[in-house]
């Protein structure tokens, strides 16, 4: 599939893109060097270990290993096929691909009639609410629950009348493909004849977008008590709840500009809110956050505000957010509303001023948080329930990975309570001690997330074989001369297997004529493994020039590895020589060898 878009033009669009703009859009980057750097979005981490090389066109994570070019990027952030990154970024750079139908071409197709339904649908129900007689009803809903007409507009509120039929005609009379209608969930097909009707009726209308600001889903929320309150597209090809969060499109930029996000419960929460100003605010759709959501708030900010309803539901939803931004390493804060109200029913109750100052303003740090949630309905006078109460924070503290904070938080319990520090800390690492050997036991998970940053560490200090064959193909990459050096005198005969398959690649890559370019040579690349593995040594620190005694010396610790192999083989096959004759030859062998290795 990959042979079907001319190489030509995947590197014209190549070289009309800047890798830094394309990241740029899912990474905060920060110039560092000749590099950018970022907290890296393939895996959680807290101190930044993702660079992007505007010069080589390349981006490389030194935790994860995640690396590539811009089509990569592309295809690892949005999981998106070659061909699908390369339709992307040829429309950015103005690059007319020619017609074709491959398999992704069509899905795409599909996917874009989907979305041109769910716009025009969004469109119909807004037009209802805001222009007809039928829409008289929502638009007094509204009115009650003081939607403005600004917001109306802003999130494109719309209104479904109450008739089974009636975005049924209007598709219908439009031409639309009311079975593709019926796949992007706006319309129901009934079993006993296949007759299709509409989903949403009599319903306000809350328009979902995706990252790109298309509307891919609805929720519909009843006028009156019926059940289900929301009732929400189903998943589709391009719906899937867990992936997008509501208003995200719209919050992006002030996300991005405070560094700083807010997370609700509900679509009406996020819609209040930003009539109080708060223009930062997402939520999720009726589920609860996922890891995806969780790092899609991380690549645009580095705090997050979880404000959830002041019920029980919201703080237990709270506890389960917070650990999974932690995870990915957001500083997490907790906005808390008194009296079980939502934020909608605040703001309605004491106005915007005071949500932003009293509620926003005022959010708690995690820790803070916890310790105000065991306190409720607790009472502290009852030594018992203190003692739990004691207890149950010390859990939280020992969670807590910075020294500093738990080291603050104890003396915080000691003081309020009258208690030895000492003591406090002494039952804190205890308790510390006592998680640690359960999560071993219980979460084989943990333990592989530590092993795979040991083996990263581990990099370093490989032998001098590696680090030979590493930086040598640094050069190669960079330096047509030290390739063709390497060519005659080595040949392929590098001893990493990934590092061989390069090498062979990168000969036939200068001999079809190319100019050193680590970015278009990966490009031809294709194995993802590969890519991963080349993009890494494109982005080593090295010097730019190589002498005749570093290549030497390089080229022959490559050289003597394999003969070094032998030779350990020979050792120990010597040992275990019984024959004195044998002996005497092996024993030769072995001193020549050495010899001949300047050993
Ligand atoms: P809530 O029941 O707290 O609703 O559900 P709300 O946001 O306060 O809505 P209003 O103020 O009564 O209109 C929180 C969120 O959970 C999802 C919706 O996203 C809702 O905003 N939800 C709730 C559903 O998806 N389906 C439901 O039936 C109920
Ligand atoms: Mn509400």
């Amino acid at each position: 599939m990959n042979q079907r878009i001319p190489q030509e033009t995947i590197e014209e669009i190549r070289r009309s893109v800047d890798i830094l703009d394309v990241i740029g859009e899912y990474v905060q980057l920060k110039k560092q060097g000749r590099n950018y750097i970022g907290l890296c979005p393939f895996h959680g981490e807290n101190t930044p270990s993702f660079s992007v090389s505007p010069d080589k066109q390349l981006y490389h994570c030194f935790g994860c290993g995640a690396g590539g070019n811009a089509f990569t990027f592309l295809e690892q952030i949005e999981g998106f096929t070659f061909v699908e990154a390369v339709e992307t970024l040829a429309k950015r750079a103005n690059v007319v691909l020619p017609e074709r139908v491959s398999p992704s071409v069509k899905q795409n197709r599909d996917e874009e009639l989907l979305i041109s339904i769910q716009e025009f649908a969004a469109k119909f129900f807004h037009h209802v609410l805001m222009l007809t007689e039928e829409g008289k009803a929502g638009r007094t809903y509204l009115e009650r629950r003081g939607f403005t007409k600004e917001q109306i507009e802003h999130f494109q509120i719309g209104f479904a009348p109450p008739h089974w039929d009636a975005l049924t005609n209007v598709l219908a009379k439009r031409d639309v493909d009311l079975k593709k209608a019926g796949e992007s969930g706006l319309l129901v097909e009934r079993e006993s004849d296949g007759k299709r009707y509409d989903r949403f009726r009599n319903r306000v209308i809350f328009p979902i977008r995706n990252g790109k600001g298309k509307i891919v889903a609805f929720g519909g929320r009843t006028l009156g008590d019926d059940k289900p309150k929301y009732l929400n597209s189903p998943e589709s090809p391009i719906f899937q709840k867990g992936k997008l969060l509501y208003g995200f499109y719209q919050a992006r930029p002030a996300i991005r500009k405070e560094n700083e996000a807010v997370l609700f419960e509900g679509y009406v929460d996020v819609i209040a809110a930003w009539k109080a100003g708060v223009t930062n605010g997402v939520a999720t759709l009726g589920t609860s956050l996922t890891e995806e959501q969780a790092r899609m708030i991380r690549r645009n900010a580095e705090t997050v505000i979880i404000c959830n309803d002041g019920d029980a539901a919201g703080a237990e939803a709270t506890f389960r957010s917070a650990d999974l931004l932690q995870q990915e390493g957001c500083h997490v804060k907790v906005a808390m509303i008194p009296d079980g109200l939502d934020p909608d029913d605040y703001i309605q109750k004491y106005g915007a001023e005071r949500f932003k100052k009293d509620v926003i303003g005022e959010s708690l740090t995690l820790m803070k948080f916890k310790m105000k949630y065991f306190r409720m309905g607790r009472n502290l006078q009852n030594e018992g329930e203190r003692i739990l109460y004691i207890e149950e924070i010390i859990k939280e503290i020992a969670k807590l990975s910075k020294a500093v904070e738990r080291d603050h938080y104890l003396r915080q319990l000691a003081e309020e309570f009258s208690l030895s520090l000492d003591a406090l800390k002494q039952e804190q690492y205890r308790i510390y001690r006592e998680m640690k050997r359960q999560n071993q036991v219980s979460q084989g998970k943990t333990n592989t997330v530590r092993q795979k940053k040991h083996d990263f560490e581990q990099k370093r200090l490989l032998p001098a074989y590696q680090n030979a064959e590493r930086i040598l193909l640094a050069h190669m990459m960079r330096n047509v001369s030290v390739a063709e050096t390497v060519q005659e005198r080595l040949g392929g005969r590098f001893n990493v297997d990934h590092y061989q398959a390069i090498v062979a690649h990168l000969f036939a890559y200068y001999a079809e004529g190319f100019e050193p370019d680590p970015s278009t040579f990966i490009q031809r690349l294709e194995d993802q493994e590969l890519i991963r593995v080349a993009t890494e040594l494109a982005m080593l620190e090295i010097n730019e020039e190589i002498n005749d005694q570093e290549l030497n010396d390089y080229i022959e610790k490559i050289e003597m590895y394999p003969k070094w192999l032998e030779l350990q083989q020979i050792e120990s096959a010597l040992k275990k020589e019984t024959d004195p004759v044998l002996y005497a030859t092996r024993k030769q062998e072995l001193i020549n060898m050495k010899k001949q290795l300047k050993l």
